[in-house]
């Protein structure tokens, strides 16, 4: 009875362990958690205050389906000065942005907007785990390319230019990247965009919803500030969620060519139509605070980051990549699993028997792994990383 598009989705990993998470609480075990998806830091006090004041000037219509004009223009501002490179040539205006649910429907959109059936959609693993469903819903074809921790979980242009074939409608690019942490710097997107050159047709996503989280700063370059010539065919994504500490108001962007954008909105009218009116109201506020208001999150990401590495380092059962954005550690255990034994498998024994929730890399596309998130207070992340060394070094 369920549509053949639908069928085959696979339910969220970390949605399946935070259920067990809760039952075990429920069952007044203790249970260290380091399996967020998102900040454990409060939403700016401005944005806090833009919301009650919207609700007492009862600005409850529909709104425009892109968004408010002023947070389009806003959001256009805010990613000209990550795409200086633009400046010159065709900054982004209001007009080219959408406002969505969250970066997951900029994306979602986008796939759907541009991918027909039989066509091909290239990107990394590890990948962020909705990638695949959203293609496969679209009814395209995921082509992913396997990066590794010593590349710096990075695809090389050769790896790409092998990848690519006449059915390649779309490359999805991260950085910083859920579940690894990596980083690309400006030449790699260069070289990656040099590729492209090669192959007119191919499209971009670049998801740079963690932009504001990198941990050595100016690391991080958006995909067309370092590829201005591909304008015309990416899109880019993404949001308040991660960076601004609202995962749960779903405030997310895409900015788009004007071959693209009419389509975008369309699909997102007939489906959701413009997002929460509230929601916009608080991202308003927030992107008119100055981004040093956000230093302090990144500089505790930082230290976060630095402890857990420190007590990981002292087992030498598993393999570290060192983060360089995000909120996550990747962590190599194939040493751990047992025979027939996946990332699941071990995450389930880790959780019983340690009482650390992770998660499996299994649907990241990394079945050996799993992803340890310091998006939690550091005396929780300090205990539940020992536990882990612990569980690792206990023969
Ligand atoms: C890489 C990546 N892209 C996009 C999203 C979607 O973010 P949002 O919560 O704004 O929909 C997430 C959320 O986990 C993510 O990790």
């Amino acid at each position: 009875m369920i549509s053949s598009r639908v069928r085959n989705l696979k339910e969220s990993s970390t949605l399946k362990v935070n259920a067990l998470v809760n039952r075990m609480k429920a069952e007044g075990k203790e249970v260290f958690n380091l399996t967020a998806g998102e900040p454990d830091f409060p939403p700016p006090e401005a944005a806090k205050n833009a919301v009650l004041e919207a609700v007492a000037k009862n600005q409850s219509k529909y709104t425009p389906t892109a968004g408010v004009p002023e947070l389009r223009e806003l959001i256009a501002n805010k990613t000209n000065s990550q795409q200086t490179a633009l400046a010159g040539t065709r900054p982004w205006k209001a007009a080219d942005v959408v406002v969505t649910n969250g970066g997951k429907q900029a994306i979602f959109n986008a796939i759907f907007a541009l991918v027909d059936s039989g066509e091909e959609v290239v990107f990394g693993a590890p990948f962020w785990l909705s990638y695949p469903e959203m293609v496969k819903a679209a009814g395209g074809t995921s082509v992913v390319i396997e990066t590794r921790a010593e590349a710096g979980y990075r695809i090389h242009p050769e790896q790409l230019e092998r990848a690519i074939t006449p059915k390649t409608k779309l490359l999805i690019l991260n950085s910083p990247s859920n579940p690894t942490g990596s980083v690309y710097s400006r030449d790699e997107l260069k070289a990656l965009g040099e590729v492209l050159k090669k192959h007119p047709k191919i499209w971009v996503l670049s998801d740079e919803i963690y932009d504001r989280i990198e941990f050595v700063k100016g690391a991080w370059t958006s995909f067309l500030d370092a590829n201005p010539g591909l304008r015309d065919r990416t899109v880019t994504v993404n949001g308040l969620s991660k960076s601004g500490a609202m995962t749960g108001w779903r405030v997310g962007w895409s900015l788009a060519p004007e071959s693209l954008t009419p389509a975008l909105i369309s699909l997102q009218g007939h489906s959701t139509s413009g997002i929460c009116s509230l929601s916009q109201a608080a991202a308003v506020a927030s992107l008119k605070l100055p981004s040093s208001d956000f230093e302090g999150q990144r500089l505790e990401y930082l230290n976060r980051r630095n402890l857990a590495l420190e007590v990981l380092k002292k087992s030498a059962k598993i393999k570290l990549y060192e983060p360089e954005g995000a909120f996550y550690l990747f962590v190599d255990c194939g040493a751990l699993l047992k025979d027939d034994e996946d990332a699941n498998g071990l995450a389930e024994r880790i959780l019983q028997e340690a009482k650390v929730a992770i998660v499996s890399g299994v649907d990241f596309g990394a079945p050996n792994c799993i992803r340890i998130s310091f998006a939690c207070d550091p005396v929780t992340l300090r205990e539940g990383c020992s536990r882990l060394v612990r569980f690792f070094d206990t023969p």
